[in-house]
């Protein structure tokens, strides 16, 4: 059945929308071609535009002054702040001038000479979670025992937290991401979210207080024992930074490695696997795409600070624009064939890291390790096929598949 244009726009603020990624990316070709800056009122949801052009996300986020992140940085019910009742001012929250000051207290831990000293931690990272899943046996589900696990293990080794943490962080930033989903949700959604946070701080407070105690050459020390201005960071400004980066390190990375390999298995009957098992010389390109095909984050947003003009469209002072990053990753003025998952793709434009002040500060990060996943898995496997019927999770914001049953053999 074909949907109307506003049923297009209504996909954005519909979590289950995200389930059906057929569908959801039939609506945003439509929104593409048809109306690329479309108002959406949702009930339950401020009014929005949803921006799905490549070149219209591109020219949002390139200019910072214009468009602002606060107040309303992601989609959220009600007033549009992330989190009702509860304060995390994060990078993501921030314009400058805080936000530069912010973003360079991490910054450091993410250039290429940190990169390289944390390469071999996440090779032997990758290769444990290789043999976890030869020790499952000839059978797992990929996105739920292994892909969820890797990405958090790597994060929380940046930050330097011992690893008998690492499985309370792990149910923590599920909860967090997962609040939209059912499956993984603690009790009523609202509450959830202020519980799962109140959790956070009570642990990362005792972090900072040990780490500004006792200081170490981790990133966690950095964060704690950060000074702008002359004063600390105050708590809300500490625990939003632990905040994250524990989480946008997370379900991105996992959910890209899940999709990564369902792509990998379903497209062009498997020939994209070989190809890849053929020439391991592709592994970059292919993590790149990857990226693309997944797109795990669905969106950010912006506020315009002045009355302007986006792709035809008048936009007053005060209102905001969702930026469709899974639209734009399939925007036929950009991509050749876009449609096809090709581990080769050169040149390879996508906006999933998004662009601008805010790119993304794990991007390097993200891709060493998946490629490092891959480089570890691919050569172990004799075969492997998918085993059940695959499952998206239902989310407006972060996520991809959440179950990926897979048969294999171990050479
Ligand atoms: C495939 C994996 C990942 C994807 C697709 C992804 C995507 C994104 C996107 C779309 C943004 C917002 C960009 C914008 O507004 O223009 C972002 C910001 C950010 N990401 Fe990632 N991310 C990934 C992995 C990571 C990892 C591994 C980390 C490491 C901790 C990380 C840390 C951050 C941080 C700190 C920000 C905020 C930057 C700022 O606002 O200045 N991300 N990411």
């Amino acid at each position: 059945m074909t949907m109307t244009i506003e049923q297009a726009g209504l996909m954005l603020a519909d979590p289950l929308a995200y389930t059906d990624e057929i569908r959801l990316h039939e609506g945003l070709a439509r929104l593409r071609r048809e109306s690329p800056v479309h108002l959406v009122t949702a009930r339950g949801y401020l009014p929005f535009y949803a921006v799905t052009r490549h070149a219209d996300v591109m020219e949002v986020e390139r200019d910072g002054a214009l468009w602002l992140s606060e107040p309303r940085p992601a989609l959220a019910p009600g007033s549009g702040a992330m989190s009702e009742g509860f304060q995390v001012r994060t990078l993501v929250n921030m314009d400058d001038p805080d936000h530069r000051v912010v973003r360079a207290i991490g910054a450091d831990w993410f250039r290429p000479k940190a990169m390289r000293m944390l390469e071999a931690r996440v090779r032997e990272l990758a290769r444990e979670h290789v043999d976890r899943m030869a020790g499952l046996g000839g059978e797992c589900d990929f996105a739920s025992e292994i892909a969820v696990h890797y990405p958090l293990y790597v994060i929380l080794s940046l930050l330097g937290l011992p690893e008998s943490d690492f499985p309370r962080m792990l149910q923590l930033t599920r909860e967090l991401f997962g609040a939209q989903d059912a499956e993984m949700a603690r009790g009523d959604a609202k509450d959830s979210r202020i519980n799962v946070l109140m959790d956070f701080f009570t642990y990362f407070q005792e972090l900072t207080a040990s780490r500004r105690a006792h200081p170490t050459d981790d990133m966690a020390s950095a964060i704690a024992n950060a000074v702008v201005d002359g004063q600390p960071l105050n708590d809300v400004e500490t625990m939003s930074y632990y905040v994250i980066i524990a989480t946008a390190g997370h379900d991105t990375t996992s959910s890209t490695i899940a999709g990564g390999l369902h792509a990998l298995l379903t497209s062009d009957e498997g020939s994209q696997l070989a190809r890849l098992r053929a020439d391991p010389g592709l592994m970059a390109t292919a993590a790149d795409e990857m990226i693309r095909w997944v797109t795990p984050v669905k969106e950010f947003m912006r506020t315009a600070s002045a009355d302007t003009v986006l792709g035809g469209v008048p936009i007053a002072k005060g209102e905001s624009v969702l930026l469709s990053y899974p639209s734009a990753n399939r925007d036929e003025a950009v991509f050749a064939s876009p449609f096809t998952f090709d581990v080769g793709r050169d040149p390879n434009k996508h906006l999933a890291f998004g662009f601008g002040a805010h790119y993304c500060l794990g991007a390097a990060l993200a891709r060493m390790e998946i490629r490092a996943l891959f480089a570890e898995l691919l050569p172990r496997l004799e075969s492997i096929d998918l085993a059940g019927t695959p499952e998206w999770t239902a989310t407006t914001f972060v996520g991809g598949l959440k179950h990926l049953p897979v048969r294999y053999r171990f050479r």
